[in-house]
């Protein structure tokens, strides 16, 4: 079996296809795809792993260097404790596979998120895997968990304060790349490609500083139903795009 679930269908080749290096998703649909079978909640969020593995793999086959994907956020804990519990424990079985296939898949993964309030079997797995990651090279897998971008800008904001009063930082020294490298994120690209499906057009406190200037891609399939060729078309519409960062075209 492949690392991050079955073999990948087809490949996007044509000569005008440009892979971004970086691309970041928000799992979003489930709860809608499993009341629309008639399922709990739970059941959405378990085929939502299942997807998660498949497009996965597919990206790691196309060519992209890092995949990063929104999967509890710092605001999710307001959910039923039953809910918020099952979806840890997918977290928590989908950590332990990941954390076991590292070194033959040559996955690194990344934690992006606040530890703090997170259940303690998934914090020492977290610790395993850092440790883990340090010594593999390959795609970068970042999974964001208990994130959130107001809650990361604050953590670099105090983290830099506190430098500046121990006196190893001085203020007039701080800049763009300071606060970057006190992220969560620090050291990963910006995401080149931002994918939100299942119909909702907004970021929802994912990589707000990341995606300064990321293309973001909306669609409406729900997060379950997600396809390769769903990735596809993102790309294929992303190959399309003009990025000017703010300067104009040549
Ligand atoms: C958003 O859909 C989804 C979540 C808040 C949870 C995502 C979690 C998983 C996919 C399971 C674990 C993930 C991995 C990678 C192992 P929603 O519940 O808000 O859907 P809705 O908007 O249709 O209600």
């Amino acid at each position: 079996m492949c690392f991050f679930g079955r073999k990948k269908t087809r490949h996007i080749a044509p000569a005008h296809t440009v892979v971004p290096e970086h691309i970041a998703i928000i799992l979003d649909g489930n709860g809608r795809w499993a009341k629309k079978r008639g399922l709990p909640r739970t059941a959405g969020h378990a085929a939502g792993a299942e997807t998660f593995r498949r497009i996965g793999t597919y990206c790691r086959d196309i060519g992209v260097k890092y995949l990063t994907a929104y999967a509890f956020s710092t605001e999710n804990w307001r959910r039923s404790k039953d809910e918020v519990d099952a979806i840890w424990s997918l977290l928590y079985d989908y950590l332990r596979e990941t954390l076991e296939r590292m070194e033959t898949e040559r996955v690194k993964m990344k934690i992006l998120g606040s530890r703090e309030g997170m259940p303690e079997r998934v914090r020492s797995l977290l610790e395993e895997i850092d440790r883990k990651a340090e010594t593999i090279d390959g795609i970068t897998l970042c999974l964001c968990i208990n994130y959130g971008s107001r809650d990361e800008i604050t953590h670099a904001v105090r983290e830099i304060c506190e430098e500046c009063a121990a006196g190893t930082l001085e203020a007039k020294d701080v800049d763009a790349d300071t606060v970057a490298s006190h992220l969560y994120s620090a050291g990963i690209p910006d995401p080149d490609l931002v994918i939100r499906p299942s119909g909702e057009k907004r970021l929802s406190n994912f990589l707000m500083w990341q995606s300064a200037y990321s293309e973001l891609y909306f669609c409406d399939t729900l997060w379950p139903d997600f396809k390769p060729e769903d990735i596809d078309l993102a790309v294929e519409e992303y190959s399309r795009r003009d990025r000017r960062y703010g300067g104009v075209k040549s």
